[in-house]
């Protein structure tokens, strides 16, 4: 007998295809469930995902009211409000465009004391009753949320040091800054984001070939974080052409 699943992989000819079906799956999700609990991911690649989703709130009329969400994320020394926080593109891209209630919207808070914050958050995420459908993007070096290759891994909301190659693909929140991206982060553990009911993962484009096939056909490692995916029951890749371009399926 095997614990370990693969992950499921689908492949769509373009990232927009991709995004309109998961758009469509978390519509029905949320029509089934109207107090579904969301775990988002920000970065480049949910961007057409939330796009969707808001075209499809509007077409179906979608209720977020009893909906709960919560982030992966967030830069330490951050507030809500400031324009490179990770809350203001979820505002931006997807909470303005719902009926999402304030208060049923869940961020770890960049400028608050860390230690207790992800404490807070690892609260909040149990007495919700668990994320249902986590969404999550993958980085060029293999991390998921901000859990960065590493020797060891953190399993609980913890305060992560960001590597320069992370820092970087963050740059365009910061005016193309690189000295403006914060050093360091809050993020969701490793166990945190395996015990969502169901996982999500995004990547197009050619650059993510690599990481998608280590996560897929390599070994559970740390240094590639996203490999633990292979230990969840249900897991949905789903990519681009160019981003399967190395699976051995
Ligand atoms: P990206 O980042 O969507 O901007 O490529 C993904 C990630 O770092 O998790």
């Amino acid at each position: 007998m095997s614990f370990i699943r693969d992950p499921r992989v689908t492949v769509f000819p373009d990232e927009q295809t991709a995004a309109r079906v998961v758009a469509v799956r978390l519509a029905n999700a949320l029509q089934d469930k109207p107090d579904l609990v969301f775990g988002l991911a920000t970065g480049r690649t949910p961007i057409a995902l939330y796009d969707e989703l808001a075209r499809v709130t509007i077409s179906r009329n979608l209720d977020w009211s009893a909906a709960t969400t919560f982030n992966l994320d967030e830069f330490v020394g951050l507030g809500p409000e400031d324009p490179g926080s990770y809350r203001r593109f979820m505002q931006e891209h997807l909470f303005r465009h719902t009926n999402l209630r304030p208060e049923r919207i869940n961020f770890l808070v960049g400028n608050a004391d860390p230690d207790a914050e992800c404490d807070r958050y690892e609260r909040t995420i149990a007495a919700a009753g668990g994320i249902d459908i986590q969404i999550l993007g993958i980085g060029t070096n293999g991390h998921i949320g901000f859990n960065e290759p590493a020797p060891g891994l953190e399993a609980r909301t913890h305060r992560v040091t960001l590597t320069i190659e992370t820092r970087r693909s963050n740059a365009a929140l910061f005016g193309g800054r690189l000295e403006q991206v914060p050093a360091e982060a809050l993020s969701m553990g490793m166990a945190t984001i395996l015990q969502a009911r169901t996982l999500i993962l995004l990547a197009h484009g050619e650059r993510k070939a690599q990481c998608v096939a280590a996560l897929v056909n390599g070994p559970l490692t740390t240094e590639l974080p996203a490999s633990f995916l292979q230990l969840h029951g249900d897991v949905d890749l789903i990519l681009d052409t160019a981003a399967a371009s190395s699976l051995t399926l």
